[in-house]
């Protein structure tokens, strides 16, 4: 393979440029044109930033090629195996695993901070019933600024500890509480005794009528799950996170914008379209229909759960739940029909020369619906699922951002509207406003 230059020449106006290439640490390369705009007059077009590397970061490694993921270099299949979801929340926000004593101080802090300030328990009452829970959680995590303070981004460190565990916690608190008020049951408060993930299933399923018998098998799929949602570098909402966190908005509004940016069907969403989607073709029993469908470009249905960014293969993580929803459904002996239907669609896409040609393979969010299913948790509870796991990853990118001393994001754009001649006359006959 020939020697990689670093320098990249653009020739442009009979002028030629030498523009630097960076390196990462594992080999990603990009033309740095940070001074492109002072040298030449001229931006770069990336609509949608397919090609755009937003920032340099430490937190999370992607090779869409390979199926590679791994968070501050481990990857995640020694993850879901060797650790639980609170410490790779640590992980992602400190950058190494806790020692046992910071893992310790971490759960105290969560348990701590993981009751909701009573004034905000009676917000809940006057959201219109069958709110979605996603439009809760974004607002109640945004009148978290009127509780608590702001993080100071002067004493970052210290701030991050805290408003992390407190994020972390609480939302997991708020989460639960969401779902109790929807069905119309007494919220349950969280335990000091019980795990995060134990927590979290216990606060939605007991009941004062009928304590939730807690499994552990249930509880680590719980973790599983949230481990590999947990980051996923420059996705939407993290986009959105470190974009918003740029203009220094207080940490609680920054997650809140991610959480609205997750809510998208194109992004978190998908995990909720994709059983809507899968219960649609089993009531209609023609699985081969819905692929032509999903092919035709004058059709706007596409397969949910399916095709992705940056994975051009296999996403390592729906690997993994695929494998979990397998065993885990045979061990609690529940029979799922949406799995068959799932199973049915990836052996006739990954056949088929449309998907394979366009490396359309199912995503995190094809099988994870499933999963969620098995441990009771509701559909319109599953964009929320996916929220409470991403939490540490957006605060990991806040804060690498803001630590960074981030200037504003401000993208360029290259205008297409009309012209002054164009417009010249238009104001010609209107007499100078006198009442204003
Ligand atoms: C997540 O970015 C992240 O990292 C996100 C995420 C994370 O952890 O944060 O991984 C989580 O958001 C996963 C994705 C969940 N969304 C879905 O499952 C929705 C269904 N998928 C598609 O809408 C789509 O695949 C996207 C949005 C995921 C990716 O879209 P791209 O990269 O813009 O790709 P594209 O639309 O340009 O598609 C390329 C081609 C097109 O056909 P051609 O114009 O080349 O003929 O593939 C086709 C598309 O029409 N295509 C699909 C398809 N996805 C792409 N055709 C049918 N069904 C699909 N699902």
């Amino acid at each position: 393979m020939s020697e990689k230059s670093d320098t990249a020449t653009l020739k442009i106006d009979g002028q030629t440029i030498e523009l630097p290439i960076v390196t990462g640490s594992e080999g990603d390369r990009a033309v740095d044109i940070a001074n492109l705009r002072a040298r030449t007059g001229c931006v770069t077009l990336d609509p949608s930033f397919m090609n755009t590397a937003a920032c340099y970061s430490r937190i999370t490694y992607i090779d869409g090629e390979k199926g590679i993921l791994r968070y501050r270099g481990i990857p995640i299949e020694e993850l879901v195996t060797k650790v639980r979801f609170v410490e790779v929340a640590y992980l992602l926000v400190h950058g190494e695993l806790p020692n046992e004593e910071q893992r310790r101080n971490f759960s105290a802090l969560l348990n701590r901070h993981s009751l909701l300030h009573e004034d905000m328990r009676h917000f809940f009452d006057h959201f219109p019933q069958g709110a979605h829970p996603m439009h809760i959680l974004s607002t109640m995590i945004n009148a978290l600024a009127a509780f608590y303070p702001n993080v100071d981004l002067k004493s970052l460190d210290a701030d991050v500890e805290l408003s992390c565990a407190r994020l972390i916690s609480i939302v997991r608190t708020m989460a639960a509480f969401a779902y109790k008020k929807s069905i119309g049951e007494p919220v349950v408060y969280p335990r000091h005794d019980l795990s995060y993930c134990a927590n979290f299933l216990n606060m939605m399923f007991d009941s004062p009528i009928q304590p939730y018998q807690i499994h552990h098998d249930a509880v680590r799929i719980l973790n599983v799950l949230f481990i590999l949602h947990a980051d996923h570098e420059q996705n939407c909402s993290t986009t959105a996170v470190r974009t918003i966190g740029s203009a220094q908005v207080n940490l609680y509004a920054t997650i809140s914008a991610g959480i609205s940016a997750l809510s998208g069907p194109l992004h978190g969403g998908a995990n909720q379209a994709v059983i809507e989607m899968l219960r649609m073709i089993q009531e209609d029993g023609d699985v081969d229909k819905f692929i032509r469908m999903a092919k035709d470009k004058n059709n706007s249905f596409r397969l949910m759960g399916f095709g992705h960014r940056v994975y051009k293969t296999y996403d390592p993580r729906a690997a993994i739940i695929k494998r979990e929803c397998d065993a885990y459904l045979k061990r609690i002996k529940y029979h799922d029909p949406l799995l068959d239907v799932a199973r049915r669609i990836e052996e006739t896409a990954l056949t088929d020369p449309y998907f394979v040609d366009r490396h359309l393979y199912p995503n995190v969010d094809f099988y994870t619906g499933i999963l969620y299913r098995a441990l009771g948790i509701p559909e319109n509870m599953f964009t929320v699922m996916f929220a409470l796991a991403r939490l540490p990853g957006w605060i990991a990118h806040w804060k690498e951002m803001a630590g960074a001393g981030t200037k504003i994001v401000r993208p360029r754009q290259i205008y297409i509207g009309k012209t002054e001649e164009e417009t010249s006359g238009v104001m010609a006959n209107r007499e100078p406003q006198l009442l204003w």
